[in-house]
């Protein structure tokens, strides 16, 4: 199943996005246009788009206002993955090679920044803190890397910042260019903050528990990096205790290990967590995020496809292997 195949109820909309994510590509420079197709291939999830285009339909849907909206969430999607890439020196993403392993770092830094921009008017200001929300919740992952003591709340404001925004700017935005009331448009941001949290425990989740294959994406890297997700942060709090002697935990906190050392305790540390309940917990906390989202759909009164897609996606993000 994918977020596709829900969207029934904006398939034509759908397509007019995908036209201009083409449009986008064809850049009147061939080796931009080169770059721009390889990042904008369907194989995306587009999920964002959809979600602004299915709460457009929840209200008075403008083509002329939705469908460059939808676009340009997806844009901004698109280079925060490529930034994301370079950051983390990912090697693939969607099943290929990302931008910094195919084209270089330098390229990859300048292709993100081209996709940010939006010509759009109205969104800007929403965009521009959008833009500076997911920078900083970068930020925040840098700074606690390898950071054994730091506990849940700095990772719940970092995802927070890195994914929910976007998830919260896509859904508002679609209510606001519909003519929402403002009751409404909080309910929606609401959504899109829950869906968005929900969506990154999985993602996180899935470096642990994930097929490769599916995810398109090498797992087991967010630990080998030192960041530390809800998996890990829950294993440290209920499963590793601070008296512990033995085990790789114990050494990553307390000993001084050398960096030969630490690449095989980190992935000793990765075993320890997947082989632990500590997933499946994390997985308890991903669906109490989706109740949240779908309360906040309840706060819209609506009977329609619309909004029992928008309240599929719930379930699509919390059951999804990739
Ligand atoms: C992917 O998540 C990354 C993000 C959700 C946000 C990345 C944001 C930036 C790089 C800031 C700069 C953004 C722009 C638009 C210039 P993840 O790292 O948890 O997952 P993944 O790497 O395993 O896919
Ligand atoms: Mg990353």
């Amino acid at each position: 199943m994918t977020v596709r195949t829900l969207a029934a109820a904006i398939e034509e909309e759908l397509v007019d996005v995908e036209s201009q994510l083409r449009e986008v590509g064809e850049a009147d420079f061939p080796w931009l246009g080169e770059l721009l197709a390889h990042v904008l291939s369907p194989a995306g999830k587009r999920a964002r788009p959809i979600i602004t285009l299915l709460v457009g339909k929840l209200f008075r849907y403008d083509r002329a206002l939705h469908i460059p909206m939808a676009v340009a969430v997806e844009l901004l999607h698109t280079a925060s993955l490529v930034h994301d890439d370079t950051v983390d020196d990912s090697a693939t993403r969607r099943g290929q090679g990302t931008v910094n392993e195919l084209w270089g770092t330098d390229v990859a830094v300048l292709l993100g920044d081209y996709l940010c921009s939006t010509e759009n008017v109205r969104v800007v200001q929403l965009f521009s803190r959008t833009l500076r929300d997911l920078a900083e919740g970068e930020l925040r992952e840098i700074n606690r890397s390898f950071d054994w003591t730091q506990g849940e709340q700095p990772y719940w404001q970092r995802v927070e910042k890195k994914t929910s925004s976007l998830f919260a700017t896509a859904a508002q935005s679609g209510a606001i260019l519909g003519g929402a009331s403002e009751h409404e448009v909080q309910a929606l941001r609401d959504y899109g903050l829950a869906l968005g949290t929900a969506f990154q425990v999985i993602d996180d989740i899935l470096d642990f528990d994930g097929d490769p294959s599916d995810v398109g994406k090498p797992v087991g890297s967010d630990l080998l990096q030192g960041v530390l997700t809800l998996p890990t942060l829950i294993y440290l709090d209920r499963y590793a205790p601070t008296d512990r002697q033995d085990g790789p935990f114990a050494v990553l906190r307390f000993g001084q290990p050398t960096d030969d050392e630490r690449g095989d305790l980190l992935r000793a540390a990765i075993a320890e967590v997947r082989s632990s309940s500590a997933v499946s917990d994390a997985r308890e906390v991903a669906e109490t995020h989706a109740a949240r989202a779908r309360d906040a759909l309840s706060r819209v009164q609506s009977g329609e496809a619309p909004m029992q897609a928008l309240n599929e996606i719930v379930d699509f993000v919390v059951d999804r292997d990739r």
